[in-house]
């Protein structure tokens, strides 16, 4: 939990007024990954490492911004054209920066602000730390502006600032999940019409838990080959709509219509096609299988879409391929698979709750001697979304 009288402290220390509080998590994603650009399904889960902003309005149009996980401070006007901090690498203000500027394209009337930000979700991997940051940030900022949006209008105002500003052509997943999750639930999301259930995971967990082990690793391709992947979805849509009209998305081929139409498609092409058209169907049994808490099918799904996303998608990797290999290797694991966009991160498993404390020795030791690398290993707890939070 972040320390909130602390961080009110620091506040005043530093910019002399006192703040309110914004909060939004994290994520991990059950199952469905890369899916969400194709506009398919996926089922995150907001989790307990949050992003908190605390926040007091200035009189000019400055914001002034202090990142507790970087220890810099940084200014910038509201007013006029704004660049890019980061160039080619991407600067945490980045993320700051684009949220004001895709606000003020909404018409929210901005105020000038300080901003205190303090991050717990471990930067890097694949939990979305990105989202969680962005979705803290537009929920203060609109709030001091007078404005309450829906979350999910947040939430698209976010990947906006994303796609736009960044640079990053992520999808809608991870700031649907930050800004709209639900405690208790997993998300069941149709990301073309944004329609979105809940799947209640609260009632299994007297008897599993989802466990989250982070590899440490992040590779430095992960960025640009993100943006490949997008590309090479687009040319298989474009190939396949030519032949058959009506096709506007991966999301609206089957496995079998996939499969009828193999040669005509470039033989990489195919394979990440498949993987898309194979992981949107296991989203949706995934989703029926924790109703009917079924969870060996779940388990055996999870199994299923780490093989598609390492052979067919190719953004997994030797750290992620060992801790998932790990992990089938402790008893009471129903299953484990990558979770996000890959290239390192984090992997999310299934442990029967008597298991965990094994499960969690067993796989800390096997990954520490085999890479040198200490994993962080998490116990998942199902959180709501992104919040003003009231100081007790
Ligand atoms: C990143 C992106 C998401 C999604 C995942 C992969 O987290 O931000 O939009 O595409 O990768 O599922």
């Amino acid at each position: 939990m972040t320390d909130l009288e602390s961080l009110r402290g620091e506040f005043i220390r530093r910019f002399a007024a006192q703040p309110s509080f914004y909060h939004a998590p994290g994520r991990v994603n059950l199952m469905g990954d890369h899916t969400d650009y194709n506009a398919g399904f996926v089922m995150p889960a907001a989790i307990q490492f949050r992003t908190t902003v605390a926040a007091a309005p200035r009189r000019d149009q400055r914001l002034r911004v202090h990142s507790t996980n970087f220890d810099e401070t940084v200014e910038l006007s509201l007013v006029g054209a704004r660049e890019r901090r980061g160039g080619q690498a991407t600067h945490w203000v980045d993320y700051v920066a684009g949220v004001a500027q895709a606000l003020r394209d909404y018409g929210v009337a901005m105020h000038g602000a300080d901003l205190l930000i303090h991050g717990e979700v471990p930067l890097g991997s694949g939990l979305s730390s990105s989202a969680a940051l962005e979705v803290a940030v537009a929920l203060a900022l609109s709030t001091l502006a007078g404005r309450q949006l829906e979350p999910l209008t947040l939430a698209l105002l976010c990947q906006r600032a994303e796609n736009e500003y960044v640079g990053n052509r992520c999808g809608i997943m991870d700031q649907f999940a930050s800004a709209c999750g639900r405690a208790g639930h997993a998300l069941w999301i149709d990301c073309r019409s944004l329609d979105m259930r809940l799947v209640p995971l609260q009632q299994h967990f007297a008897s599993v838990r989802l466990v989250i082990c982070n590899t440490m690793v992040r590779h430095q391709l992960a960025g640009g080959e993100y943006n490949r992947r997008r590309e090479e979805c687009e040319q298989g849509v474009r190939v396949l709509a030519a032949q058959m009209p009506g096709i506007e998305a991966l999301r609206d081929l089957t496995p079998e219509l996939l499969q009828a139409h193999r040669n005509e498609l470039d033989p990489l092409i195919y394979r990440r096609c498949r993987h898309i058209v194979t992981e949107n169907a296991r989203v949706c049994d995934a989703a029926v299988a924790l109703q009917a808490a079924d969870l060996d099918g779940f388990g055996a799904l999870m199994r299923e879409s780490h093989q598609s996303l390492r052979d067919d998608y190719e953004v997994s990797c030797d750290e992620l391929d060992l801790m998932v290999r790990l992990a089938g290797q402790v008893p009471g694991v129903y299953g484990a698979r990558m979770t996000g966009g890959g290239f390192g991160g984090c992997t999310v498993n299934l442990v029967q709750s008597s298991a965990v404390p094994r499960f969690s020795a067993k796989v800390a030791d096997g990954y520490a001697q085999a890479t040198g690398h200490r994993p962080e290993i998490y116990v998942c707890e199902a959180v709501d979304g992104a919040a003003a939070v009231v100081f007790q």
